[in-house]
């Protein structure tokens, strides 16, 4: 059996440190201070306040978008883009196994089903090839949509994920929605900063979604946006956010349900002191990798990277260890040198909640959940 003291050396020398090293630490180093500091003294801490705004106009410009709507979390914006592209109670939404539960979350909170599908081995995000297998076998392409022959209910959307921020291929997966007439919305909670064919991932879909959680590459505490090039969708996203509420100077009118989703400005200071160092950022993590790749190839260990066409944001890195017995090995060493590691997430199916969805046979999905473990990948 290997044995896994050199790694964990190695990682301790790029990170100077023989303290606890976690998997992703958030990086305080620019305005973050001055821009909480000013809404403090602003008196505008809360729904109102100019740093949603800008934050806004900020993620679109960097997501080359038309509308981005600033949300609590990243789970409530996924909810709310599945409910603006057309997902109702009842419905069925496909999406990837091999995700963190926010995803099927999502799903469920809009009273939907995920369809579990198999993922890339590449990528390891859902798989153009296996949704389409998926919909020649059980999809009945009506004039209203695409409906599930086994079920009968409508697959009203796709939710790809781009793990760890590793783009999907979206072209490809693009043109089997199109063909099914499913709406794609993009769950890119991982990776901002990544680019499919120069293309920011988010963009693509109908509908992308970022997280801004305290783990992420950039992070405002807790946060989320919802970016869309349908300037309806993204109207009607920012009234559904903000309680449904018809404008008026000073009546309050609601005319359908909406949710309290809206992104304090305090967050949304924090959030546009560190977009401000996304490229920064950026640079660092791929100098990181590439460090990474350097050391895993002379151990004859695979280091994930980016695919051809497109541009990882190396969100959460990560190695792929032989097999599972070989990967509880690293997992166990490493840990106990406080150089924290985690295995990628069970499967969506073996939890309670979704273990009676619909899926195919998870051949890939199976075989990076029993092989993929993160790395320490914090920004240095
Ligand atoms: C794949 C994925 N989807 C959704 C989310 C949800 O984001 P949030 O934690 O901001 O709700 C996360 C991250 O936490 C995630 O990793």
């Amino acid at each position: 059996m290997k044995h896994f003291k050199d790694t964990i050396t190695f990682i301790q020398d790029i990170y100077k440190t023989k303290e606890f090293l976690p998997l992703h630490a958030p990086t305080f180093g620019g305005n973050e201070k001055k821009y909480l500091l000013e809404t403090i003294d602003s008196t505008f801490v809360s729904s109102v306040g100019t740093y949603v705004d800008q934050f806004e106009a900020m993620m679109t410009a960097i997501t080359k978008t038309k509308k981005s709507v600033a949300v609590v979390n990243g789970t409530a914006g996924i909810q709310v883009a599945l409910r603006l592209v057309g997902v109702k109670s009842g419905d069925e939404v496909i999406t990837q196994a091999l995700t963190f539960v926010a995803t099927p979350n999502a799903i469920a909170y809009n009273g939907a089903t995920p369809i579990f599908i198999d993922v890339d081995i590449d990528t390891m995000g859902l798989s153009s090839k296996a949704v389409s297998q998926f919909l020649e076998e059980f999809g009945d392409l009506r004039e209203e949509g695409c409906f599930n022959k086994k079920t009968g209910k409508k697959i009203s959307a796709c939710l790809p994920m781009h793990t760890f921020g590793f783009p999907v291929h979206l072209d490809e997966l693009k043109a089997v929605c199109d063909t099914w007439k499913i709406p794609i919305v993009e769950d890119a909670a991982e990776s901002l900063g990544s680019e499919y064919k120069n293309q920011p991932t988010g963009s693509i879909g109908e509908m992308g979604v970022f997280s801004f959680n305290g783990n992420k590459i950039v992070t405002c505490g807790g946060g989320g946006i919802i970016v869309t090039n349908n300037e309806n969708l993204g109207i009607k996203g920012k009234y559904l956010t903000t309680t449904a509420k018809l404008p008026h100077a000073y009546e309050f009118y609601h005319d359908e349900l909406g949710y309290n989703f809206r992104m304090p400005n305090l967050n949304a200071a924090l959030a546009c002191a560190q977009l401000e160092q996304l490229d920064l950022f950026l640079v660092n993590k791929r100098a990181l990798a590439l460090e990474y790749k350097s050391f895993f190839d002379t151990l004859y260990m695979k280091f994930r990277t980016e695919t051809p066409d497109t541009k990882a944001n190396y969100w959460l890195m990560c190695v792929e260890l032989e097999n599972l017995e070989e990967r509880d090995v690293f997992l166990a060493e490493t840990n106990a040198s406080k150089v924290m590691t985690r295995p990628i997430w069970q499967l969506m199916y073996r939890l309670p909640m979704y273990q009676y969805c619909q899926r195919d046979e998870q051949l890939n999905a199976r075989f990076l959940e029993e092989r993929i473990v993160n790395i320490p990948s914090s920004v240095r």
